[in-house]
């Protein structure tokens, strides 16, 4: 089929899209090339502009009091953007990192920002370790062949953020599916009922229930996890107000699990895509910063960010109005021929790597270091056992408008004991 910069552009709205990983990469470098802030007017969405060039990404993400987050930080469908602001008006609903600015973002930060800095997660590699050896060791007693998905890249990242958040064992299935449920909200196989307002808002109250009574116990009985940081700190003298709180939980809970599990699995396949690239990486293990960082290039599990214009102004000689809504597309920003040499080529040792995956700016991702340093020791507990690597069956992506990968990965391997 012809794609045109119109189809190209309601491509974003449509989840479908993102499943086709060919489709969609045709489509953007078309409106990188001859529509690079383009207009999308699609059908049950508030339109808004699409930006696919990385620099102009960039501009945006830096010139955070011209482009805020607030009120529209993620693309969704009409009627769930105007349930989300129905309940923002009531002073309900979600008020976490991505949907504040200014100076009300800088204070939420600053509480978990010391917990996700490089030097801070050195504390955590040895527990991380651990539960990459229980992983490759699952994979062993599988017997050489299994859905990564199923079995490893779903649990591994949200087992580390739940120890990290102090939540038991035993409640790791149920946040499993509520977080699915919240983010994978447009597959049919992950929803209640596929993209409706009520299964998203249902699976939200249930979260907001959960960690409602996590908070409680963590002021009564303070520890020393992530969970008791954000249940005891306080603002200007004062605890974060409920909504703030829960917020917290939900944004770390949510944005720390599927990310890291679509990078890690969509990484396998890349792996085993490019069988120079898996042995280049085994006889060099030096290799795996860069490694990882181009596996999270390759994949991009966040699919967009919103930005909206305070002002009237000009982007690429476009006018944009006060109150327009931006889509910052990293996909796009990921394989743009002005930034990356050969971008389609999938290259353990590529140096520079300026991608985009975590975004830019005030808002960059706050686990990025924890994503690396899960996606790096898993990879490294691995590769040394692995004789042999290969996709045993139809990889089938995530339908979604915002954070998806791959929701099935048949392989075969072979790993020593
Ligand atoms: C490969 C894995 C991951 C990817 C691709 C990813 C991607 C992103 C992106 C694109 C943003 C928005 C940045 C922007 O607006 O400029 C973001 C924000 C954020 N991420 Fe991640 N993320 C990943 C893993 C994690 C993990 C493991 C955590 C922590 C548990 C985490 C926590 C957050 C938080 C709290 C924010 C909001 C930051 C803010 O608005 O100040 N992410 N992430």
């Amino acid at each position: 089929m012809d794609i045109t910069t119109e189809s190209a552009g309601l491509a974003f709205t449509d989840a479908a899209t993102y499943a086709d990983r060919e489709q969609l990469h045709r489509g953007l470098a078309l409106l990188r090339k001859e529509s690079p802030v383009h207009w999308v007017d699609a059908p049950g969405f508030r339109p808004f502009w699409a930006l696919t060039r990385h620099s102009d990404i960039m501009d945006v993400e830096r010139d955070h009091q011209r482009f805020v987050n607030e009120p529209r930080p993620i693309l969704g469908p009409k009627v769930v953007e105007e349930e989300i602001a129905r309940m923002a008006a009531a002073g309900a609903g979600v008020r976490s990192l991505v949907h504040v600015d200014g100076e009300e973002h800088r204070s939420l930060r600053a509480i978990g920002a010391g917990w996700f800095r490089p030097r801070a997660m050195r504390h955590m590699e040895e527990q991380i370790r651990e539960l990459a050896r229980r992983y490759v060791g699952r994979m062993a007693d599988l017997g050489g062949e299994c859905d990564f998905v199923e079995e490893i890249s779903l649990n591994f990242p949200l087992y580390v953020i739940m120890h990290l958040l102090g939540v038991p064992e035993s409640d790791f299935p149920i946040m499993l599916m509520l977080t699915q449920q919240v983010f994978g909200n447009a597959d049919q196989d992950k929803s209640r009922d596929a993209a409706s307002p009520e299964s998203i808002v249902a699976a939200f109250q249930e979260i907001f229930g959960y960690f409602a009574k996590l908070t409680a116990d963590r002021r009564s009985n303070p520890t020393d996890d992530l969970a008791s940081a954000v249940a005891n700190a306080r603002v200007d003298g004062e605890y974060l107000s409920e909504q703030h709180t829960l917020s917290y939980y939900l944004i770390l809970a949510t944005a720390g699990h599927d990310t890291t599990s679509a990078a890690l699995a969509g990484g396998v396949q890349a792996l085993a895509d490019h069988p120079a690239e898996l042995q280049r990486l085994k006889a060099d293990p030096a290799l795996m910063p860069t490694a990882v960082d181009e596996i999270i290039r390759w994949v991009t599990p966040v699919t967009s960010f919103m930005r909206t214009a305070v002002e009237d102004c000009t982007i690429r000689e476009v006018g944009i109005r006060e109150g327009d809504g931006l889509l910052l597309s990293y996909p796009s920003a990921n394989r743009d021929e002005d930034v990356f040499a050969e971008p389609f080529r999938f290259d353990v040792g590529r140096t520079p790597n300026k991608h985009l995956s975590f975004g830019f700016g005030v808002h960059y991702c706050l686990g990025a270091a924890l994503a690396k340093m899960e996606i790096g020791i898993f990879l490294s507990e691995l590769l040394p056992r692995l004789a042999g690597l290969e996709v045993a069956g139809e990889p089938v992506l995530t339908q979604t408008h915002f954070v998806g990968g791959l929701k099935r990965l048949p392989i075969r391997y072979e790993l020593s004991r």
